[in-house]
């Protein structure tokens, strides 16, 4: 038993049970339910998971009032200014910020994993050219495990990390081919001499009857996009990977689930949306009468890269991602009337009572796309671009949940309020 508890008592019964309290290195406490059922016979309520911890954590912490974010204690600023996104990959992986020998040693590594089987390209072929990659990504991604299962050992540690470098390398090309296949142009092979961001642009936009130099500017501001997205503590999509990884599945079929959950415009498909949310305005003008639809609770329509479950304060990420906004639209010359929109909206939301009360202000999608649009990365693209950057944070929960002696499989409950028992009915009496 923790030295600090809790004592919760029914009031009906009056019988009690003691609840141990959970401290962790930073944030709240938190209050160890599990002997609920047991002493009182009650499950907790907690849909959408907004108060309960499912795990134990050493990877991101994020405090939401402040808005902190830190990998493995390291603030998200300080990562974003000085490290690269293979560096930030380790550090998540790891736990430590890799010297020189072991930085060289793991870029080594995910450069030379970048190749996938060519049976895999076949697989492109059964998709329609105006499939959404995020489409394809889940259906590649998830078929890897079919070229990785027989001789993955689940209880061998070096087996996993192999699996999550695999996962780290293969992406990109599998990303590249997604977009290659959308337009019709030849998949183009991996090359390691590139860096991570470098061979990606180079796969998306080199075509085999010409040089193609990679642009430093895109690669860089990639690069800072990549370690802006690259971990996020427990998401829905990292949650799902966790979920579907307690199961024991294969983890390419994990990262798959992840993709999928990543896509939905509620999380990162949000910066697709912003985009076409932006296209949809249209001019300063029509911003009040978006606003409106925005709070109108009768209208589905929400201010797209807006709002966060966990930050009540500013984004970290979204401060950073505006500042290179000014930077990468400057460096590429680009003069884009979206951003000039995007800020205008932003201004004006955030003085708006509706925001200001329910603490609304822009996440991490909100200026994303912005960049992605400058570097000439196509809107549907957008989350593929997220989910290459989450990659190296889904696989570090994979490999801290699989590393866990105690672990068991996720299996939330629920509050029944279907039928009572009832008899079946014949048709003819129906
Ligand atoms: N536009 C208008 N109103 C909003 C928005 C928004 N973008 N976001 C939240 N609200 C309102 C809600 O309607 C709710 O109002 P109410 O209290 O009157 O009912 C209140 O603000 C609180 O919001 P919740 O829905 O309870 O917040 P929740 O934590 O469940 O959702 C989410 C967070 C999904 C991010 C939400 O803010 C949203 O849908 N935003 C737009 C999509 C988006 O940008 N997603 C990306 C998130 S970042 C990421 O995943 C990478």
């Amino acid at each position: 038993m923790s030295s600090k508890n809790l004592t919760l008592t029914d009031n009906t019964t009056g019988k009690s049970v003691e609840l141990p309290l959970l401290e962790g290195t930073l944030g709240n406490s938190t209050i160890d339910v599990k002997g609920i059922p047991g002493e009182l016979g009650y499950f907790t309520h907690d849909p959408s998971f907004g108060t309960t911890a499912s795990c134990e954590s050493e990877i991101t912490f994020i405090d939401g009032d402040k808005g902190v974010l830190l990998h493995r204690g390291y603030p998200i600023e300080q990562l974003a200014e000085n490290s690269n996104y293979i560096e930030t990959a380790y550090l998540l992986i790891h736990g430590e910020l890799p010297n020189a020998e072991e930085f060289a040693t793991f870029s080594n590594i995910i450069r030379r994993h970048t190749m996938i089987n060519e049976s895999l390209k076949k697989f492109f072929d059964g998709f329609r050219h105006d499939a959404h990659p995020m489409s394809m990504m889940m259906g590649v991604v998830g078929s890897l495990a079919a070229f990785y299962h027989d001789g993955l050992n689940m209880n061998d540690e070096e087996h996993l990390m192999v699996s999550a470098h695999r996962l780290i390398s293969k992406l990109p090309t599998i990303a590249a081919a997604c977009y290659k296949h959308s337009i019709g142009e030849p998949i183009v092979y991996p090359r390691n001499d590139l860096d991570y961001c470098e061979n990606l642009l180079y796969m998306m936009f080199s075509v085999p009857c010409e040089d193609y130099v990679v642009s430093p500017i895109a690669a860089k501001a990639l690069n800072l996009l990549f370690i802006l997205h690259a971990d996020h503590e427990q998401n829905a999509s990292t949650s799902t990977v966790r979920l579907v990884g307690s199961t024991g599945a294969n983890p390419f079929a994990c990262i798959s689930a992840g993709i999928a959950a990543l896509w939905g415009p509620a999380h990162g498909g949000a910066n697709e949306g912003v985009l076409t949310m932006l296209d949809e305005i249209g001019s300063v003008e029509n911003i009040p009468k978006f606003l409106e639809k925005a709070k109108d609770k009768n209208d589905p329509f929400k201010l797209m890269g807006f709002g966060h479950r966990v930050y009540k304060n500013f984004d970290p990420r979204a401060t950073i991602i505006r500042k290179v906004c000014y930077e990468v639209l400057e460096e590429t010359g680009t003069q884009d009337p979206m951003f000039e929109l995007a800020m205008k909206l932003e201004e004006i939301a955030l003085k708006d009572e509706y925001f200001v009360e329910r603490k609304l202000y822009p996440n991490v999608d909100f200026y994303s796309g912005v960049i992605y649009k400058a570097l000439g990365i196509p809107v549907s693209m957008f989350t593929v671009m997220f989910a290459l950057a989450r990659t190296s944070g889904w696989v570090s929960h994979w490999l801290e949940m699989m590393a866990d002696p105690n672990g068991r499989i996720g299996r939330p409950r629920q509050l029944y309020k279907g039928s009572p028992k009832r008899d079946y009915v014949s048709l003819d009496e129906r």
